[in-house]
Formats: structure tokens, C-alpha cells, sequence
């Protein structure tokens, strides 16, 4: 007979039977609790075998007490590559990575799901506070939430700079930006029973990359905040950072005993998780301004569709006759061209339907979000865009000045808390909120002051 707590397990996590990294993010992210742990371990085994495919990647090195030197390499070759990037926009080379800042909000939107989970495959190491082997993964885990800060906790910060330019992701994007971010939040929910995997993942991850510099370079370049990503610059540095603390971990944790082979053969599989879903470079190349413009305009038809009048022709269609339709949006932008609506490459605000847009009191005023306007504005734009570019800004002027150093807030808590209070409030999915950066603030004063964490 079929008990009613395995009907009611059936029901609830009927949502999350299917292994795809959508479901997986979503539901680890909005209800974990109802996530059992038989679907993260198959959806971990999946990506795992996945990614022992990716024999094309660097490996990490045999022995693991060569893997400080390893990183501490890996680190200097970024940096001389980054002194090579430097040299080749002194000489006059424009940017290498984005063509507008259309295409550089498009990337911060398409990374959203990976950097709104920043630190979540730690998550788990945050059990075993009373295990000094384990206190590199934590401190780098409360550095990922700026130590209840908000000010610094990176999720918070990534929030920001989405609302800031108003480009988060309003629908649901195509499963391969989800990857990485359901790798994490499964990583740090099924930590107990894949520590040698984190390990290896965290080794990967939190070695500093030559794109981060780049971007963070182009942003501000781009006249967009870079403080996300300069600030993992310097936090996940190789000396002392968080890539210094995830061979340190591995060097902890690593057994002594006959299983010490199989863990580090484990380690390396979860290393190359970080091969798996969309790179930063693979997202940068995704971007194609035209058909991005194309595909909004596409998905607006369906609220525009009876919204105009029916005054106006353009090429003898009314503009509700234009969007009644799917796929005419393309041959619509023609039209408007056509017209004399809009007027390409030149300023935008020269466009009738720039001005139908841009600003208060103009007809369509909130129809589109930031990003889509800037997609609209780069679109017009185009070559003006460029010339007008390189008479005006030096991309060597840091446009945004560097925060104070972060003010420890007290903590609104006072007595000693026990871990099974704290460590809820912890994860991935609550440590943002007030409440979670309270007890983020609380754990990482019981941590420092070596007060039992019960
Ligand atoms: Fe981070
Ligand atoms: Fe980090």
C-alpha cells in the first residue's frame, strides 16, 4: 500500500521530476525544502558525466601539492594577457568584447542566472563549522555574501546593477544560461554527499579569469558600474584570495587513506563542471544586435496588437494590421525606415520613433524596459554610435569611483544562535534578504570569535 507521506513526496516534487537545469534552478532557488535529494543526485550525475566528456579542457595537474604553484601560474598568464589587452587599446584597438552597450547589458541579462546564485555550491560547507577543515570554503562562502553586508554580498550587488540598468531577464531564457547556476545550487545542496566534486568545482571557479578583467575593463568603458566584477578581481585573487583558499581546502580535506585516488579522481570530474552550459565567451558571441531588436519587438506584439490607432499606413497596413501577426517585425522595422520614422545611423533622437519612445509625456513612454531601449537606441544609432564613441571618451577613465571600504553594520542580533536557526537563512535562496543577511552577520561573528556554533 502506498503510504500518504510517499503520495504527498510524489506530489510535491512533481514539479522538479525532470532533471533540465530550468527546473532544477528554479525550484533549488524558490523552494528547496521540496526538492528531494534523489533528483538533485541524478541531475549532479548527468552533468557530471557530461562533463568527463570534456577531455579538450585543462586538466589539473597530477599531484595535488603542485596545485598553489599551478594556480599562482595560471594567475600571471592572465595578468600578461591582460598587459597584451591593455597594450592593443593604448595603440587605438577598440573593445574585443562588446560591439554597444546594448550588447554588454544583453550579457549582464544572459549571465543573470549564474552570478544571482554567486557562491551557492559552498553553501553546504556552512554544516560543518565546527571542522577547521572546512573553514576555507566558509569564509569564502560568507565573503561571497559580503558577511551579511549588503553593501558587498554579491547576489545583492548583482541585483543592483540588473535594476540599475533595468535589464534583468523578464522570461524565462533558453536552458543553457541555466546550467551553470543549477550546477551550483545543486553542488550546494547535496554537499554532504559531493564534497570531493565541490572541491574540484570551487578550484576551477574561483580561479581568476582573463574575461573578468576584460569586462570589467569594457563596462566602464560602456559607462556601466564594474564593481561586480572588479570586485571578484581582487576576492578571488591567488595569493590570499579565494582561489588560494580552494587548494588550501583541498589540501585539508583530502584523505590519506586508500580513498584518497577516488577522491581526487572525483575532484577533477567536479573541476570540469565548469566547462558545462554557456561560457562568458560563448554569450558574448551569441549577441546579434538586429536579431536581438527583432525578437523584443517580436514578443511586445502580442500587448501592442490593438493599442495604436488606425490612422497611420505604413506600406499600406495600419500598425495594428503590422503586429496582428507573428514574424512580421522584421519587414515591419523596414517600413518605419521606409517612412522616414526612423532615420539609422545617425542620433536617434533625430527618429520620429526614438521621440515616440524616449521620455515622459512621449506616446509610448514605458513600453520598453532599459535594456530594450537600448537595444532600440544602439539599433538606430549604428555607425553614429561609434564615430560619436571615439571623439568623446578616453576608455582609460574610470568613470565610477571606488566605494568606502564597507562599514560593519552591528547586527541586530546579540546572544549565540544555533546552527540549525542560522543555517536556513544561509542559502542561496535566503541569505539576500534582510533576514538572511542578519544571520549571515550573526555566523560570521561566531565564526570569528570561535563561539560554539551549536
Ligand atoms: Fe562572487
Ligand atoms: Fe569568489
Amino acid at each position: 500500500m502506498t503510504s500518504l507521506r510517499s503520495v504527498a513526496d510524489r506530489l510535491i516534487s512533481k514539479p522538479t521530476q525532470t532533471s533540465d537545469a530550468v527546473s532544477i534552478y528554479h525550484a533549488l532557488l524558490n523552494r528547496p525544502q521540496d526538492v528531494a535529494f534523489p533528483v538533485i543526485r541524478e541531475f549532479l550525475n548527468a552533468q557530471l558525466t557530461l562533463a568527463q566528456q570534456h577531455t579538450d579542457a585543462v586538466a589539473l595537474p597530477d599531484d595535488p601539492s603542485n596545485w598553489t604553484a599551478w594556480i599562482e601560474g595560471n594567475a600571471r598568464q592572465v595578468a600578461s594577457a591582460y598587459r597584451d589587452y591593455l597594450e592593443s587599446r593604448h595603440d587605438g584597438h577598440g573593445r574585443e568584447f562588446f560591439i554597444n552597450k546594448a550588447h554588454a547589458l544583453y550579457f549582464l541579462q544572459h549571465v543573470a542566472p549564474t552570478k544571482l546564485v554567486d557562491g551557492a555550491w559552498l553553501y553546504g560547507a556552512v554544516n560543518h563549522a565546527g571542522d577547521w577543515r572546512y573553514h576555507p570554503l566558509i569564509r569564502t562562502y560568507l565573503e561571497e555574501l559580503g558577511d551579511g553586508d549588503p553593501a558587498m554580498n554579491h547576489v545583492v550587488l548583482y541585483r543592483k546593477l540588473l535594476a540599475d540598468h533595468d535589464c534583468a531577464p523578464r522570461e524565462v531564457l533558453d536552458q543553457a544560461y541555466y546550467v551553470q547556476g543549477a550546477i551550483q545550487l545543486a553542488l550546494g545542496h547535496a554537499g554532504h554527499a559531493y564534497l570531493p566534486e565541490v572541491l574540484g568545482y570551487n578550484l576551477g571557479y574561483e580561479q581568476l579569469p582573463l574575461h573578468l578583467l576584460i569586462t570589467a575593463f569594457e563596462l566602464n568603458e560602456l559607462g556601466i558600474d564594474p564593481y561586480y566584477f572588479t570586485l571578484h578581481v581582487t576576492i578571488d585573487n591567488a595569493s590570499t584570495g579565494h582561489a588560494y583558499k580552494a587548494v588550501q581546502a583541498v589540501l585539508d580535506l583530502l584523505p590519506t587513506d586508500d580513498s584518497r585516488e577516488e577522491f581526487i579522481a572525483r575532484m577533477r570530474t567536479g573541476y570540469l563542471l565548469n566547462e558545462l552550459g554557456k561560457g562568458t565567451q560563448a554569450v558574448i558571441s551569441s549577441f546579434d544586435l538586429e536579431q536581438e531588436v527583432v525578437a523584443m519587438l517580436e514578443r511586445k506584439c502580442a500587448f501592442g496588437q490593438h493599442m495604436h490607432s488606425d490612422y497611420c499606413r505604413l506600406d499600406g497596413m495600419t500598425v495594428n494590421e503590422w503586429l496582428s501577426e507573428p514574424g512580421r517585425c522584421r519587414a515591419f522595422l523596414a517600413a518605419l525606415e521606409n517612412k522616414g520614422w526612423i532615420k539609422r545611423h545617425q542620433d536617434p533622437a533625430d527618429s520620429r520613433f526614438w521621440q515616440l519612445c524616449n521620455g515622459p509625456g512621449a506616446a509610448m513612454f514605458g513600453v520598453f524596459s532599459g535594456y530594450e531601449m537600448q537595444l532600440l537606441w544602439d539599433w538606430i544609432a549604428g555607425s553614429w554610435r561609434a564615430e560619436h564613441l571615439l571623439k568623446k571618451t578616453s576608455p582609460f577613465r574610470a568613470q565610477f569611483r571606488r566605494r568606502a571600504p564597507c562599514v560593519e553594520r552591528p547586527s541586530t542580533a546579540s546572544g549565540c544562535f544555533s546552527i540549525e536557526h542560522l543555517t536556513p537563512l544561509l542559502s542561496p535562496s535566503m541569505h539576500s534578504t534582510p533576514d538572511g543577511l542578519d544571520a549571515t552577520r550573526v555566523f560570521s561573528r561566531q565564526l570569528a570569535e570561535g563561539s560554539s556554533i551549536r
